[in-house]
């Protein structure tokens, strides 16, 4: 068992970063883009920003779970509950899968709906709106089970931090903890 308290810097960093970037898409996409009718002109460069966005979230996740394979990790935090710890594993693999899926059903979307054309090249219109496309339900979908899964993941890091009192925020960042 690995004898670390903390995870390492780029880890820490990727996680940061990916968090922002999310929180920033969940809110942009439920809000801005999810009203603004396709007819709009402006709906160009919403979706712009939330593809290239998207994007980088991909391709950050992806090199978030080859770094956590390839480097050494702290052992998992255990409570005295050892259903909950099994629970806050499975929601760990969980927010990665689930941010893959959004992120890949997004990049199904503009495939079917020949986004980048238009989005990037200027070539083309868009559809009326993205109803028709299989995976415009998917990516609805697992949004809405990510933000709820986002959701209890904060509230169970609070919960660690400031009710047990396990200092649990100190694994996530650039310090080191104090032995
Ligand atoms: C983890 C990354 C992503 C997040 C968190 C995210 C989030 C969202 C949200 C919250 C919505 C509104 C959905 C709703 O309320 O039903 C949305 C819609 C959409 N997203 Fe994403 N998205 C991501 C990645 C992508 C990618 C990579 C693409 C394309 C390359 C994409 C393309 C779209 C499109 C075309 C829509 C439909 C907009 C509409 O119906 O008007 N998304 N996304």
């Amino acid at each position: 068992m690995s004898n670390l308290k903390k995870y390492n810097n780029i880890q820490v960093a990727l996680h940061w970063l990916v968090a922002i970037l999310v929180l920033l898409m969940l809110f942009m996409g439920m809000t801005v883009l999810e009203e603004t009718p396709n007819s709009d002109p402006a709906k160009i460069d919403a979706l712009r920003g939330h593809m290239t966005i998207g994007g980088i979230i991909l391709l950050l996740t992806i090199v978030r779970i080859i770094w956590r394979r390839a480097s050494e990790q702290p052992a998992h935090v255990t409570t005295d509950n050892p259903l909950m710890d099994k629970l806050g594993v499975a929601a760990h693999y969980a927010l990665n899968i689930l941010t893959l899926l959004v992120a890949l059903s997004g990049v199904g979307i503009a495939i079917q709906a020949g986004l980048p054309d238009i989005v990037f090249n200027g070539q083309g219109t868009l559809p009326e709106d993205f109803s028709e496309f299989l995976p415009r339900l998917a990516h609805g979908l697992f949004v809405k089970l990510l933000a709820a899964l986002v959701l209890l993941h904060v509230i169970a890091a609070l919960y660690h931090q400031f009710v047990l009192k396990d200092g649990l925020f100190c694994r996530i960042s650039f310090r080191n903890p104090k032995d």
